[in-house]
């Protein structure tokens, strides 16, 4: 099948889908969209609100609703949530639909540029950043990688030559 021209953004939280995507999809001329704004605007919540009301089932299904009708759209840049690809049918619509790109970076990276954050509500925990994170990278990274077409480092890179690799894999 022939995949649609689009290019989706995988990862955990920290490792710069957001600014990354954006900042390409200016290069490219492409439309970009992160699925977490999307969500935030339809709803009218921020995502800690809809966590706290809906908890984190219901903010898997309103991911799952919107990842479905993003990825049907063409010429896009989309980044996803962290927790996007837990679900088997994000997973199948964003291999599909586009070309994956998994953000990986150092456990280091991720708590550094996640520390001030309190919009993440699974960082909210007890326990320190830095054993979540862990354990997320743990549970997730195999999914990471089933999923994305290509992986990209982005620890020790600058957002320049993320989006030059990124380039250099969609010629
Ligand atoms: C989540 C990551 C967040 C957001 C939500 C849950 C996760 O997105 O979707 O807080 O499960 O890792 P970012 O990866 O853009 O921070």
């Amino acid at each position: 099948m022939q995949k649609m021209n689009n290019i989706f953004l995988i990862g955990l939280m920290g490792t710069g889908k957001t600014t990354v995507g954006r900042q390409l999809a200016r290069k490219l001329k492409m439309d970009f969209y992160d699925s977490d704004r999307v969500i935030e605007e339809r709803t009218g919540a921020d995502i800690p609100l809809i966590f706290e009301k809906e908890g984190e089932a219901g903010f898997r299904k309103r991911e799952a609703a919107i990842i479905d009708e993003l990825t049907q759209m063409d010429n896009i840049i989309l980044a996803t949530g962290g927790g996007a690809v837990l679900n088997p049918e994000n997973r199948n619509h964003l291999i599909s639909r586009g070309t994956v790109f998994y953000l990986k970076s150092s456990l280091k990276t991720l708590i550094e540029r996640t520390s001030k954050d309190k919009n993440r509500p699974l960082l909210q925990a007890e326990e320190p950043a830095e054993v979540i994170l862990q354990c997320l990278l743990e549970q997730r990274g195999p999914l990471y990688e089933e999923t994305a077409d290509y992986v990209i480092e982005t620890a020790n890179n600058s957002i320049h030559s993320v989006i030059q690799a990124i380039i250099k894999h969609l010629k």
